[in-house]
């Protein structure tokens, strides 16, 4: 049973105040609040398990080899990939730049086509952009909707024989619209086209099945799904990992290398994963999914869709608030209050303690697509509730947001 004031209870981020007030944290697609299981897995290593990975003939070094191992089985189970299809990285930044300049700068060549969208976060832009650069590849954007939706008839009418790579969001970070990831990837697999696919606002929120998307890359972050910062994950299917370059090398990833200059990488997951890992991050994430599957996706996104429609319809009654993706399926919305510049209205929410995100929130191509400079995101986790949506749209009633920043 899905019990959400059981759930807040295992965040100690709520113990906190902001202003003096209540906190009401509605900024989720940036980060989420985390919950004591992870903590303290994270402090379990540090305090009690510390040892580097691979490394040591030794007990504690075994105990960690043993978690990356386990943890790593665990994301696959999450997504339902292979244990050696999941490679950890520092976030879907960093997942996403291996793609592009492992695969990407490798297979690509002058004249061969890239599409993304103007919807997408500058992690899955810019990166490409780079790998245009060095390959001489072309970047061309699938046009969106006037609701700003991807659709598969814009995917078929923008492909051509030069298209290698799709590299899209399976969610948006501002328009949180659900993309049709099934009909792409079949209608790309077609056309020898390769989906990369950026799930940093898909897999915390929805049951991810990798198999099933038949995606061919998918990139996500802990720190978005209640895990710690500074750990991610990059799926890709096993064959072409198998072609993939690794991006970084170093200690941890090969095999053998001699003075006659022979280097024989390990075979993936390893051969990516250069360097010593973020092992308490792997500890963090552990606890984090073992906490999502105790939940149950299915509640998850149920009762996010729940949150999202609660909102819309008290949103909705203000005639002062201009809703720019009234019918996402995402727990994301995106708005902005008549004539009021969205920091302000977010600068004035934190006095009332609430946290939304303003601005352009990293997809910096989408201004022109919205025409508006600014805007206000609310996003919702499973342990956000009405009581607190009320709160936000009682502050979004008062108006008196000058008074309160200027007059002093
Ligand atoms: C859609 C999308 N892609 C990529 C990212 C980048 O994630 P990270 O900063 O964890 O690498 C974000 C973060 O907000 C995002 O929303």
């Amino acid at each position: 049973m899905f019990n959400v004031n059981e759930i807040r209870k295992k965040f100690p981020m709520f113990k906190v105040k902001m202003q003096g007030k209540r906190l009401v944290f509605f900024d989720n697609a940036a980060t989420t609040f985390k919950p004591i299981t992870v903590i303290n897995n994270i402090n379990k290593y540090y305090v009690l398990q510390t040892s580097n990975s691979q490394r040591g003939d030794y007990d504690l070094c075994y105990n960690v080899d043993k978690t990356i191992l386990e943890t790593r089985g665990l994301v696959a189970k999450f997504i339902n990939a292979k244990t050696e299809e999941i490679i950890f990285t520092s976030g879907t930044t960093m997942s996403i730049n291996l793609v592009a300049f492992g695969y990407g700068m490798y297979f690509l060549k002058s004249g061969d086509e890239i599409l993304l969208t103007e919807a997408e976060h500058a992690s899955n832009v810019l990166p490409w952009f780079n790998i245009a650069k060095i390959t001489g590849a072309k970047i061309k954007f699938i046009p969106l909707t006037k609701d700003g939706r991807l659709t598969i008839k814009n995917v078929k009418k923008t492909v051509s024989k030069n298209t290698k790579i799709i590299a899209i969001a399976l969610v948006t970070n501002v328009l949180g619209f659900y993309v049709p990831i099934k009909e792409i990837t079949l209608f790309a697999h077609s056309k020898n086209i390769i989906v990369i696919g950026d799930g940093a606002q898909y897999v915390p929120h929805k049951r991810t099945n990798v198999l099933d998307l038949d995606i061919d890359f998918l990139s996500f972050s802990a720190h978005k799904m209640c895990g710690p910062t500074g750990i991610g994950i990059l799926y890709g299917k096993k064959m072409l990992l198998e072609k993939m370059n690794p991006f970084l090398t170093g200690g941890g990833m090969n095999d053998s290398f001699d003075i006659k200059k022979n280097v024989v990488y390990l075979d993936p997951p390893e051969k990516f994963e250069a360097g010593t890992l973020n092992i308490a991050g792997i500890f963090g994430l552990k606890a984090a999914i073992e906490f999502l599957m105790k939940i149950g996706m299915k509640n998850i996104e149920e009762y996010e869709k729940k949150l999202r429609c609660y909102a819309i319809n008290k949103m909705k009654k203000n005639k002062n608030i201009v809703i720019y993706n009234m019918g996402a399926e995402a727990p994301i919305i995106t708005f902005n209050k008549k004539n009021v510049f969205a920091q302000d209205e977010a600068t004035f929410l934190n006095s009332r303690g609430i946290a939304v995100r303003s601005g352009k929130h990293c997809a910096k191509m989408l201004d022109a697509f919205l025409k508006v400079a600014a805007t206000l995101r609310v996003s919702f986790c499973f342990y956000n509730t009405t009581e607190e949506i009320d709160i936000l749209i009682d502050a979004l009633k008062e108006d008196n947001f000058l008074d309160v920043y200027y007059s002093k």
